[in-house]
């Protein structure tokens, strides 16, 4: 046995949110979550969306425990697993073949995990990417390894693994069937481009009709479009959007995103049996975006939407308070007292006349829940104050 054998280990990490540019929907391996093409996102800031998640182990836990926002939940979930099984894998190969002795703590000791979001689970944004970020970013902590995380995150989740790098991320689908290259590298960090703004609306809280998982599987089998898609489309578009990262060209993203955006939900449409993500709500904000910048004469804002209804809205931070407004007359708030505009603080905007009569429609009251204000980040953070531990000294849960 090691010198200081250690009876308990306890780490808390946060991991952020990403939003896809260049969306991954299909994958060619279901076990390894390998996808049929590469992807391309913005990873969110943390002050406004994350996850926090504490992993501990000790000799004196009798069984491996999960805790969801405070809800004990089961532990057995295959990719949990998968994502324990290799960091634990990981630690050995880092350790060298006698792990059980020399690693931090000892491999074989049962783990108990608490897990939380800062934003609520059901407004319908995407939380398993940082979820398993966390999950894998915690788990590397406690046993000490280091190194290519994002293969180990994308077996949670394949967007997940794009949540282990901050900035702007490109996920390369890979070749090899075993997985080794298909990883997230970053294409270039959260300060690259300061003026970029992200307006999250939440238009509801339903849960979505069909999970990812499922809606992908069927896409693959029956949609020629996504074979299109994956084949031919997006080994171009990921070029392009790299360039226009590179250079900071909004109106180059901003298109790109839109028109990525609306074929992946194509491929729900030519998915048989159809899938459909937006609803009408979704369409009034693609409708008014248009409106915007077709008034502006040029791409002021850029929507995307994943496997939801809610809008991510990209745009520079001088267009910010000029489009709240505007949203804030298109979907007038309904009067309960929520706050409607959070996150980053928005400046407030008068909007001229000619901008009203050509963009404000027929004003929906209540669509919008709220919009959330952020900007991209870095990526998971190892928290080093305990306090933080959402694990008490006893391994429960301290709330
Ligand atoms: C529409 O990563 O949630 O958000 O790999 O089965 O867990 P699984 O799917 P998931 O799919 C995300 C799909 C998307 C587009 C994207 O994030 O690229």
């Amino acid at each position: 046995a090691m010198a200081e054998e250690r009876t308990l280990a306890m780490v808390t990490c946060t991991a952020p949110v990403n939003i896809a540019v260049i969306k991954y929907w299909g994958k060619r391996d279901n076990d390894l979550i390998l996808p049929i093409n590469s992807s391309l996102s913005v990873t969110l800031h943390q002050d406004q969306l994350k996850t926090t998640t504490t992993a501990a182990a000790s000799r004196d836990f009798t069984e491996d425990r999960l805790w969801l926002n405070g809800e004990e939940a089961d532990v057995g979930h295959p990719r949990l697993q998968a994502c324990l099984r290799e960091v634990r894998q990981l630690a050995r190969k880092h350790w060298g073949g006698s792990a059980e002795d020399v690693a931090p703590l000892s491999l074989s000791y049962k783990i108990h995990i608490a897990t939380e979001n800062n934003f609520p689970t059901a407004a319908g944004l995407a939380s398993s990417a940082a979820g398993y970020a966390c999950l894998v970013s915690a788990l590397a902590q406690l046993y000490g390894v280091e190194g290519e995380l994002s293969e180990v995150a994308r077996r949670g989740s394949g967007s997940a693994c794009r949540s282990m790098l901050g900035g702007f991320v490109q996920w390369q689908r890979g070749e090899r069937p075993d997985g080794r290259d298909s990883l997230a590298r970053q294409v270039a960090p959260e300060t690259h481009w300061p003026e970029l703004r992200v307006l999250v609306m939440v238009v509801s809280g339903e849960k979505k009709p069909v999970g990812s998982t499922a809606g992908m599987q069927t896409s693959v089998d029956t949609s020629p479009l996504l074979k299109h898609r994956a084949e031919v489309v997006v080994p171009e578009r990921l070029e392009l959007m790299m360039r226009h990262i590179r250079e900071r060209d909004f109106e180059g993203f901003g298109q790109l995103t839109m028109r990525d955006s609306n074929q992946f939900h194509a491929t729900c449409l030519d998915t048989f049996p159809p899938i459909f993500y937006l609803n009408d709500i979704s369409r009034h904000i693609i409708a008014l975006a248009h409106r915007f910048n077709a008034h502006h004469g040029h791409t002021k804002v850029a929507y995307t939407f994943d496997a939801g209804p809610n809008a991510v809205i990209f745009m520079l931070a001088d267009t910010v308070a000029e489009f709240v407004e505007v949203v804030k007359r298109s979907f007038p708030p309904a009067a309960n007292g929520d706050q409607f505009v959070r996150g980053l603080p928005v400046g407030s905007a008068s909007l001229p006349e000619e901008l009203l009569a050509a963009v404000v429609m027929e004003p929906v009251p209540g669509a919008i829940r709220y919009i959330l204000h952020t900007q991209p980040g870095p990526g998971p953070q190892l928290l080093d104050d305990p306090s933080q531990h959402l694990l008490g000294a006893d391994g429960l849960p301290r709330r």
